[in-house]
């Protein structure tokens, strides 16, 4: 016998639940994670003090989203992100003078740590005595490049309340955290900016479809269907923050189709913006498309080689087409 009870979900079918209704709720396929309404109060605070102070908000979403399999989940599929496209947009952003919304995968590279995210801990501290023949744990600055510097801009972003960390894991988690933070930052108007960089899953399975317990390996090969996840965008632009500026991402791996890609989304959407970058070449090369202009950002092996970041110039760029699109009105 094999594992099928996944196969009667087909794609398309007529008797298939509305995943996301006309009004832009959510379905019951997808739980609400139990932070949610006190993480929408933390973000509508946040948007409110900081548009009160004329700065502009960045809604940064950040890696891949998970998808459970079963309800007490030991498997689950994964979209591939490390985090690093937006924990460094996140840095360069600041940097702008934007207050930053950081909606991320939990463990996923994080502004500013994530330049030692390769380094073992205790590898960078040095145990010594102390005058008074105490213990005291020193931290080796040659195995933490740039410490000093880092730790100082990392504080003063702290300080000054910059920065507002949102966790997810799931796909639902995500869903219901981007509907939550657009609503929180609607009242700001133009002056919020989002700025879609995780990797969310296309495919899902419904709650109700979901096996409880862990799938035996002894019901033989295991065959899945999954239907498809709701497009965010198209609530986000029209119906939650239709004010802000919103810039999506796409990624593909053959890169003959992705200006294509790019400018059907724009279609599609009409929001103001697409990043797009193919898998391998993502560090060195992308290309922002907007409804009239294309722009390619390309860093030199050289750049690379110095340090220089794309996320640098991305961010440069979008944070002068926000410049014009608040001016515009
Ligand atoms: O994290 P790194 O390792 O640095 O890699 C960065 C990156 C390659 C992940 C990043 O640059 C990137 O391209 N992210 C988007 C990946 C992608 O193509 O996602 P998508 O095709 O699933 O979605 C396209 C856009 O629609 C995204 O902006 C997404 O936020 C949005 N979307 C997706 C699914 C969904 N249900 N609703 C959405 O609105």
């Amino acid at each position: 016998m094999t594992n099928s009870y996944l196969k009667k979900i087909t794609p398309g079918s007529m008797a298939e639940p509305v995943a996301l209704t006309a009004e832009g709720k959510l379905s019951e396929d997808f739980a609400v994670p139990s932070h949610a309404e006190e993480v929408k109060v933390q973000m509508a605070d946040f948007a409110a003090q900081h548009g009160a102070a004329g700065r502009r908000v960045v809604l940064i979403t950040s890696g891949g989203t998970k998808v459970p399999l079963e309800s007490r989940t030991v498997r689950f599929l994964d979209n591939f992100s490390s985090g690093r496209r937006g924990a460094s947009s996140a840095e360069y952003f600041l940097e702008s003078g934007y207050a930053v919304i950081f909606l991320h995968r939990h463990r996923s590279l994080y502004p500013f740590t994530r330049l030692y995210s390769g380094i073992n801990l205790l590898d960078s501290l040095q145990l010594e005595i102390g005058s008074c023949g105490s213990d005291q744990v020193v931290v080796n600055q040659q195995a933490l490049p740039n410490i000093t510097k880092v730790l100082k801009l990392y504080q003063a972003v702290k300080e000054a309340g910059l920065l507002l960390p949102v966790e997810f894991s799931t796909l639902s988690d995500y869903l219901h955290l981007l509907k939550a933070a657009a609503q929180a930052l609607s009242p700001i108007g133009s002056q919020a900016m989002f700025y879609l960089a995780a990797a969310v899953s296309d495919f899902y399975i419904p709650a109700s479809d979901m096996p409880e317990h862990k799938i035996q390996s002894s019901s033989g090969p295991l065959h899945i269907s999954m239907k498809m996840v709701p497009k965010m965008l198209t609530p986000l632009v029209k119906d939650w923050a239709p004010q802000a500026f919103v810039i999506s991402f796409k990624l593909e791996t053959d890169a003959s189709i992705l200006l294509d890609r790019a400018r059907r989304a724009l279609d599609i959407y009409r929001h103001q913006a697409v990043v797009g970058n193919v898998l391998d070449t993502r560090r060195g090369y992308v290309v922002v498309v907007t409804p009239d202009t294309q722009v390619e950002l390309v860093l030199t092996d050289e750049e690379a080689g110095r340090g220089v970041e794309i996320e640098d110039r991305i961010v440069s760029n979008l944070a002068a087409a926000h410049s014009n699109f608040i001016i515009q009105g």
